[in-house]
């Protein structure tokens, strides 16, 4: 028999795949993901997986109940404003635009000094304002041009509304000095002569974090409706063993602590797991007294397997606003499936809608590390410039990794759901008994193909989920 020359033509020869698709990953290492022909019934998910997705809302709304949710629409929309303005600002007082002068976005890019990994950000910018007709874009040219920046007074007029935006969204006092003080550094941000992490955690200090993503009303629906998913799959599986937890992203605890305070004392085995060291020093301090806590370095870029977790250890997954940070949530989602026991369940916080008030501020936690380009994505949202999934695609994005998705949460009908765009996600991990078999496919691939042109890993999925030109929340 030849070799196969290619990895294609390998795959041609296992009858089993009828679809795959080959990760890059960080180190040079590749991760291929193989579907068979999809099987008509995708099963719908546990029976109680409704009613408890039904009193996780319920949940949600009962921590926010003293909150006055009609106003948060006319809230956000000041924050999304003054945001606007801002992108406004850098750009006129960069001299950019003056003088009926017109630049391409990479023009745009080159004036303002931006390195690599940010330019995105700087082309979302360009788009958002010619959307609101800030700005003109001539797309015979691809040339920007006019644009109508605030005056003193406007822009001040805005900062100062940004603080009663601030306070009617629960937001404490540091959230407004953060945000100021990310727009006043905007210029310094995109060279990368300061990072967005200096300012959110001034001196080390987690105050404006935990504020942001426990205590304003937004974050309190969603970790508690998030907590109140996890404290069922406790009681589903009462008794049986200490309840295995796997936390993705963990930062400064603020979905943690609701889900600790919805178990009560039920015993868990947690494993509170981030990228950065400096929160797991920071989720000793808040949970180490907490029985059952354990803390390990997790990158969800990388394999799991490789990092010391094992297949099949945990009873639920959860990641909160942790998992738009992969590269590929496709190859991510399978790996942390692959985690979870057969039933398992992931749960997942995400911010499905843009604001732009992230276009002055969160942005700049989500470009690529220092020194990488920003063609950063390699799943749908490649070439998009964008960070977010809407929650339709990330429910596609759970049944192709073979998890049955619950409804994302809150519905669009719910008060809160179009103004912040925080949304439980969560899915049933089921059986890919129809799909191939991701051992039997590095074997048949062993046979074929030389080592060095053989996947890293294998991951079975349901369906492959292909890059698109188009996003749906850009
Ligand atoms: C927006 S914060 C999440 C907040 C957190 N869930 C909380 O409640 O405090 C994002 C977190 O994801 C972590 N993170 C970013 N990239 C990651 C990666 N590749 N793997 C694992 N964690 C990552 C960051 O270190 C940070 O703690």
């Amino acid at each position: 028999m030849t070799a196969p020359a290619s990895l294609a033509d390998a795959l041609a020869e296992v009858p089993e795949v009828a679809a795959w698709q080959l990760v890059p990953g960080n180190g040079g290492d590749t991760t291929l993901l193989v579907a068979g022909e999809p099987a008509a019934d995708r099963g719908r998910g546990r029976p109680g997986d409704l009613a408890a997705a039904v009193e996780a809302v319920a949940a949600g709304d009962a921590v926010t109940k003293s909150a006055d949710l009609s106003s948060f629409p006319g809230l956000m929309r000041l924050l999304d404003e003054t945001a606007l303005l801002t992108t406004a600002r850098v750009l006129d007082r960069a001299r950019l635009f003056r003088g009926g002068a017109s630049h391409t976005a990479a023009e745009t890019v080159d004036g303002l000094g931006c390195v690599p990994r940010h330019a995105w950000i700087v082309r979302r910018w360009l788009r958002t304002l010619v959307t609101e007709q800030r700005l003109e874009h001539d797309s015979a040219t691809g040339r920007y041009h006019s644009l109508t920046a605030p005056d003193r007074q406007t822009y001040a007029r805005a900062r100062r509304a940004l603080d009663d935006a601030r306070r009617g969204l629960d937001y404490p006092v540091s959230m407004t000095r953060f945000f100021l003080s990310a727009a006043d550094r905007l210029a310094l941000l995109l060279q990368d002569r300061t990072t967005l992490q200096e300012i959110l955690f001034p001196d080390g200090g987690t105050d404006t974090a935990e504020g942001n993503y426990r205590d304003s009303t937004p974050s309190r629906w969603v970790n508690h409706a998030a907590a109140d998913l996890v404290a069922a799959e406790a009681r589903r599986l009462a008794g049986r063993r200490p309840l295995r937890i796997l936390e993705a992203g963990a930062g400064v605890g603020a979905t943690t602590g609701a889900v600790l305070e919805a178990l009560g004392d039920t015993p868990v085995d947690y494993l509170f797991t981030d990228v950065s060291r400096f929160f797991l020093l920071a989720g000793r301090e808040a949970f180490g007294s907490h029985t059952g806590m354990r803390r390990q370095i997790l990158d969800i870029n990388a394999d799991p397997l490789t990092q010391g977790f094992a297949p099949a250890s945990q009873d639920v997954v959860l990641a909160a606003n942790v998992l738009h940070n992969a590269r590929h949530v496709g190859r991510a989602l399978a790996a942390l499936r692959e985690l979870l026991v057969p039933d398992g369940l992931l749960v997942l916080v995400e911010s499905c809608q843009e604001h732009y008030q992230a276009l002055t501020s969160m942005y700049f936690l989500m470009s690529p590390p220092p020194g990488a380009s920003d063609d950063w994505f390699t799943d749908l949202r490649a070439g998009q410039d964008r960070v977010f999934l809407s929650g339709d695609e990330w429910s596609r994005q759970l049944d192709a990794a073979g998890l049955t998705p619950l409804p994302v949460l809150p519905g669009a009908d719910h008060p809160l759901a179009a103004a912040i765009g925080q949304r439980v996600i969560a899915g049933r991990a089921r059986p890919l008994n129809d799909g191939p078999d991701p051992a039997a496919v590095g074997s048949a691939l062993a046979a074929r193909l030389p080592p060095d042109a053989r996947p890293t890993r294998i991951h079975a999925v349901h369906r492959i989920i292909r890059p698109t030109t188009t996003g749906e929340i850009c």
